[in-house]
């Protein structure tokens, strides 16, 4: 019997030494006040997973992700990073969703020579931090000119205020990207205010800007303070639209806090539920089967991510850190369900991005802008 326990013992080891899994790992916020971005990441990368893993796995392998909530904190990202890569041994991960998180994290994979993918952190910074860090998402200079673009010439805008996160990079830098913009095509910016993520009173800052009286308010945070920011502007009777970002992105949670007030108002984003592409609606239809919700953005990115690593270790055909890599590098147009992906010579993804208005409770597609 002893001999017998032995031997299995040692069977046992034997399979965990011989790995018969590919480890890919996700980090990202899951709680918090920016939870919808880790979850609905999380969920479009299980679905890639188990798609995969259903059509008898990669390289005869069965793909497994490890996954951290990073709590929306810098300290936990950095540490779930270093989990992910020196415990679980990860080949390539997926993560961060938002920018400041993604710009610590990204020096971490460089150092470690693992590539990072993140789905939809859209900070231009990330993947200059070296050849390792990879997107699959548009960044924040083209995202800023798509909606000056649209504030001034579709809809004839001529000034602006801006509400943005002083601690957020994402943030800081859209609004950036935003103002150079729409200064350029004639517009006139009335006001600059500044929040904090976590704050919920926002009148001192709505009441300067209201008596300038402009035209909209961009305002390109997360969907939690920009509900808040929503409600409030109307409640101090401000009655033109709010504009923004992809940070908007979480249809449920905007809707129940800003209710009516933030109907009519406008943000670009990655994709849309209307896109009448066969593929795109056969992702929404398994995606809402599976976990019982449309998929947003941040879901249709993460199964991208999930994907073209997928793809990169097949052609590659090795789950060597620095092949993977390369695999990465090399992706051209890879049809994914955000929009076709090439990687560029500065690791980001180079796709068209949507125009959205929030109607009657819904994301309602107004146009898409090439790149
Ligand atoms: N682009 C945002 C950032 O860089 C994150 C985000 C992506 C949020 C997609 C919502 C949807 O921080």
């Amino acid at each position: 019997m002893k001999k017998f326990l032995l031997i299995l013992t040692f069977v046992f080891l034997g399979c965990e030494k011989e790995s018969n899994q590919i480890v890919i790992g996700f980090f990202g916020a899951l709680t918090g006040t920016e939870a919808t971005f880790g979850v609905s990441s999380k969920n479009g990368i299980t679905l890639a997973l188990e798609e995969i893993n259903l059509a008898g796995g990669l390289l005869g392998k069965k793909v497994e992700m490890k996954s951290y909530d990073t709590l929306g904190s810098l300290d936990e990202t950095k540490l779930s990073v270093e989990r992910l890569i020196k415990t679980d041994h990860a080949v390539a991960v997926i993560g961060e969703v938002a920018s400041s998180r993604s710009l610590v994290a990204a020096p971490i994979f460089q150092k470690l020579g693992v590539p990072m993918v993140t789905p939809s952190s859209t900070n231009p910074d990330i993947t200059k931090m070296g050849d390792y860090i990879f997107r699959v998402c548009f960044i924040d200079p083209f995202q800023g000119e798509v909606m000056a673009k649209f504030a001034s010439q579709s809809l004839k805008f001529k000034t602006a205020a801006i509400l943005r996160d002083s601690q957020s990079q994402y943030s800081m830098g859209l609004a950036n990207y935003f103002i150079k913009t729409f200064t350029a095509l004639g517009g006139t910016i009335l006001a600059d205010e500044k929040y904090i993520s976590g704050d919920i009173d926002f009148q001192p800052q709505l009441l300067k800007m209201r008596k300038k009286n402009p035209d909209f308010i961009f305002v390109p945070g997360y969907y939690s303070e920009v509900a808040m920011i929503a409600r409030q502007s109307r409640d101090l009777g401000f009655t033109g639209p709010l504009m923004g970002g992809d940070g908007w992105d979480d249809l449920k949670n905007l809707t129940a806090i800003a209710g009516n007030s933030i109907n009519g108002s406008y943000f670009s984003n990655h994709y849309t539920l209307e896109n009448p592409d066969p593929e795109v609606q056969k992702f929404i239809t398994v995606f809402e089967k599976r976990f019982g919700v449309k998929p947003d953005s941040q879901a249709a990115l993460g199964y991208d991510a999930a994907r073209i690593i997928f793809d990169a270790i097949r052609r590659k055909n090795s789950v060597d850190t620095k092949k993977i890599r390369d695999g990465l590098a090399e992706t051209r147009n890879f049809k994914g369900i955000t929009g076709t992906i090439s990687i560029n010579q500065d690791r980001d993804a180079v796709k068209p991005a949507v125009v959205l208005q929030v109607k009657n409770g819904n994301f309602s597609f107004v146009e898409t802008v090439g790149p």
